[in-house]
């Protein structure tokens, strides 16, 4: 009767940590395919048409704050910069989170992941010197949440950093997960806003220069949200009984799906119109 009963339980633990583990592999799947969406859109919007001589195509992006600005020769030079940064951060966080890359190709994780982390600190410094120096402010709110979310990139980058050099392999898995989290908070920034307005059918509580109570909240909750997702995620898996997990497997399921709207509407109405090779 206790083999049984401690059988079952076996059975469901396993049960719940199969479901965890597959609900985490999706949501990773779903979020590559949607950042490297992002990569394409950014790759043709800004990158090919630079690198081809013909760059004036993106000073057509009217969406942008301040984007290129005739005779700001310094500024643009920036400007470009951080976007062809993004699109290389973007692809290589992708590919330093694949466990199988890690385990058969050590070598290129590391160098993966200097790059990775180098465009990091670029990204973050960069978009700080564009938001003060060069002045793309809308509101202090955007200020504020694009100053705090480049700290918590540095922040988490060099913990990354440290616990490898410190061989602390656990903790610098999950100090990697947080710099990805924060170092895509752009893009979940993105994501969020098309699924709100899709959820919304419009745009909901969003101000004309980003200050609605929607822009406002969301502009630090494209990055606060998904740490959070995250450290219950990595506590849950490392501490719950198998309800817990099951629970978590269903909210991150619920989270891919709603994560894939959101994607699918940056796709259709964000990054879609730009595309033009
Ligand atoms: C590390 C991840 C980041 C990525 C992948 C990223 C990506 C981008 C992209 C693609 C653009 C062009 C806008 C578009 O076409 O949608 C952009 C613009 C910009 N980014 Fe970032 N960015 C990142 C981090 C940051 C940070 C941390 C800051 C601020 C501290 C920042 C400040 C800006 C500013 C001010 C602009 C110009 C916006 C405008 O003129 O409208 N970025 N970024």
């Amino acid at each position: 009767m206790t083999a049984a009963v401690s059988t079952n339980e076996l059975t469901r633990k396993s049960v719940a940590d199969a479901a965890l583990d597959a609900a985490a592999q999706l949501w990773f799947v779903v979020a590559v395919l949607g950042q490297w969406t992002f990569v394409y859109y950014i790759a043709s919007v800004y990158v090919v048409p630079t690198v081809m001589g013909y760059s004036g195509r993106w000073r057509s992006n009217d969406s942008l704050i301040k984007g290129y600005i005739v005779g700001d020769h310094v500024g643009n030079l920036y400007f470009t910069a951080h976007v062809f940064i993004a699109a290389l951060i973007t692809t290589s966080g992708a590919l330093q989170l694949v466990p199988q890359i890690r385990a058969r190709a050590i070598s290129f994780h590391r160098w993966n992941g200097r790059v990775y982390i180098s465009a990091a600190f670029l990204m973050a410094l960069g978009g700080l010197w564009l938001v003060w120096v060069r002045g793309t402010i809308l509101t202090a709110y955007g200020a504020a949440s694009s100053t705090f979310l480049a700290i918590l990139i540095m922040v988490c980058a060099t913990m990354t950093v440290r616990q490898a050099l410190a061989r602390r392999i656990d903790l610098h898995h999950r100090w990697a997960l947080r710099t990805f989290m924060v170092v895509n908070g752009v893009w979940f920034q993105r994501i969020g806003y098309m699924f709100w307005t899709i959820l919304n059918r419009g745009p909901a509580g969003m101000g004309k220069h980003m200050d609605g109570p929607f822009d406002i909240f969301w502009g630090f909750g494209c990055y606060l949200l998904p740490l959070a997702v995250l450290e219950i995620y990595l506590r849950t898996r490392d501490r719950a009984d198998s309800r817990g997990k099951s629970v978590m497997a269903t909210a991150l399921f619920a989270v891919t799906v709603a994560m894939g709207i959101g994607i699918f509407g940056a796709y259709m109405f964000m990054w879609r119109p730009f595309i033009k090779f």
